[in-house]
């Protein structure tokens, strides 16, 4: 068997092979009927009225107005490959996830990469934030990774998501603009927001315009936990690293990709795989103990802030193949559902206030974006098998047998108090837990612009450049001259004063910085934010 044949077998979807109309065999209806006549309704006579009798014509017809589900509330364009994991190396001085416990272990993976804020129609090169979420089929059950191509997000508690996507998706009177970012509630909100200053550096930088998807990062972003065999956690950031480097479009290429061929980075991976020009990561850690989470100056539980990688370097501990493509767009690409939640033993969670959000926001989505029985699926399906007394809900598939269908149970051969326990269970991390029921935000989330300075101070003199001209460029898309003054005086200028005056130049609005004799007030509103709040909602 050649390494690609041999590959695609470990491939999970191999399950997923089409079956229906295949060429040259009878069609015949979902009931198996077979069908006499698939292009003629069933009429009185030639040139006489349809009957309502034709129950072939009503099936073809309902079943095609029932075709789209809802697409995704975020990330709705996407494009997906299967792949393999191989693990470099045994980690279970840090892990006990059994996909990490050999070296040369493989699991098959799904991706989907996306666009955050388009439609499911839209173009593929926008300046966007790009989804990078990979499910790893483990032989103890899913693990999904739901990542993006940047390594922090906007904002740091989840219960400002609702806002940030109201903000970012087209205005809800007119629905314009359809592009991610150029618009005014879009800086309206980041310009009161100024926890999203470090990240708005890494959207207006050329990493929001990726040239390929194999040519991108990606980042879990959030501080996870691996937890050993023995119960011992450390901290961890989880990176991909791209085999091919990573690498941009330019503005006016990105813009021009869009309108030529809005399918640019799907057609690009999916014609990279069908030749075998495999997209390859690899797949790194940052670890970090326990007791030094607060030794850094900033909270590892916010997710605004990176671990730089001089102080933290990475440690590569596998690869992912990706090395074929999808049978069925919509059966695995569009049906896929993933989830920060699913985690496999030896992969835990922090208390990172977004994450913690997410948890509850991926499940709640999936049951009414798919339904219920979502995890049935083939796409979604873990390999190993699936035992609990859950039961019915709309279209199941799996047929449960036996009266039984609860615990404790001493009926069809069971034991009263005897639950068998799983060979390797998920046993939450038992963290240390204390603190009073409040509804504010750490002092250590408070600085919000010395990491956006770095990155900045980081980037070289063309990197700056097409910097200041992307956010020159939506700020004179921006029809509200209070909100570009804000987004210059209170967020530009904190972050250096180089990006303020350029800015300031293609905007023609003058660098006034809050406190100043022209602008007196000083940042009232970042004081808020920072500032515990006791008021019940
Ligand atoms: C979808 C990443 C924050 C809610 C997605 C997807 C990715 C992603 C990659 C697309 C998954 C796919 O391809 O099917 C992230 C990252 C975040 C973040 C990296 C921050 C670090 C949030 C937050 C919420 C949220 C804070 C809500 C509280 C959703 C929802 C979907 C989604 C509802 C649609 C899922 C579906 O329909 O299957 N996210 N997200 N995300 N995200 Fe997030």
């Amino acid at each position: 068997m050649d390494e690609r044949s041999k590959s695609q077998e470990t491939c999970k979807s191999k399950d997923m092979k089409p079956e229906a109309a295949e060429p040259g065999k009878a069609m015949t209806g979902n009931q198996g009927v077979g069908i006499s006549d698939d292009q003629n309704t069933l009429k009185a006579g030639p040139r006489g009225p349809s009957l309502l009798e034709d129950f072939y014509f009503r099936e073809k017809i309902t079943h095609f107005d029932h075709e789209r589900i809802p697409e995704r509330v975020v990330h709705a364009r996407g494009a997906g490959a299967h792949g393999v994991f191989t693990c470099y190396d045994d980690l279970s001085d840090l892990t006990c996830a059994s996909l990490f416990g050999e070296a040369g272990k493989e699991t098959p993976v799904f991706v989907r990469f996306s666009t955050v804020a388009g439609s499911r129609g839209s173009a593929d090169t926008p300046r966007d934030v790009r989804g990078f979420a990979v499910k790893f089929y483990t032989d103890e059950g899913i693990w999904d990774l739901v990542g993006n191509n940047i390594p922090i997000f906007f904002i740091q508690d989840a219960i400002k998501f609702p806002d940030l996507i109201h903000a970012v998706k087209p205005e809800p009177n007119n629905e314009i603009p359809q592009a991610a970012s150029a618009h005014d509630t879009f800086w309206d909100f980041a310009s009161l927001t100024p926890e999203t200053a470090a990240m708005l550096m890494w959207v207006m930088s050329d990493r929001a315009l990726p040239r390929s998807l194999a040519m991108m990062e990606g980042f879990g972003i959030h501080t996870f936990r691996m937890v050993n065999a023995d119960g011992k956690s450390h901290l961890v950031k989880f990176h991909w690293k791209p085999k091919k480097g990573v690498h941009s479009q330019v503005w006016d290429e990105a813009q021009l990709t869009a309108g030529k061929d809005p399918d640019f980075h799907r057609r690009d991976m999916f014609e990279a795989i069908e030749r075998g020009d495999y997209p390859e990561w690899e797949f790194g850690v940052q670890v970090v103990d326990e007791e030094d989470q607060l030794k850094f100056g900033y909270d590892l539980l916010d997710p605004t802030k990176i671990i730089p990688e001089e102080d933290v370097p990475v440690r590569p501990i596998g690869k992912m193949v990706l090395n074929r493509n999808p049978d069925n767009y919509f059966a695995e690409t569009e049906q896929v559902a993933f989830h920060v939640g699913h985690v496999v033993p030896g992969i835990d969670f922090t208390n990172d206030p977004l994450l913690q959000g997410r948890l509850f926001s991926y499940l709640d989505t999936q049951l009414k974006r798919i339904g219920p029985n979502f995890a049935e699926l083939p796409i979604n399906r873990p390999l190993n098998e699936v035992r609990n007394n859950e039961r019915d809900a709309q279209m199941r598939i799996q047929i449960n047998k036996g009266r039984v269908s609860y615990f404790p149970n001493s009926l069809d051969g069971g034991c009263p108090m005897h639950q068998p326990e799983a060979v390797q269970a998920f046993r939450s991390y038992a963290e240390k837990m204390e603190g009073e029921k409040v509804r504010e935000r750490s002092d250590s989330f408070a600085d919000y612009f010395s990491q956006a300075r770095l990155f900045w101070n980081s980037m070289a003199d063309w990197e700056k450049e097409h910097i200041v001209n992307a956010i020159s460029f939506e700020l004179n898309n921006c029809t509200s001259d209070m909100v570009r003054g804000r987004v210059l005086n209170e967020l530009l200028v904190n972050i250096h004063e180089d990006l303020a005056e350029g800015v300031s130049e293609q905007i023609g609005i003058a660098v006034t910085p809050a406190g100043s004799a022209d602008n007196p007030t000083p940042s009232a509103r970042h004081r808020r934010d920072r500032s515990r709040s006791t008021t019940r909602p």
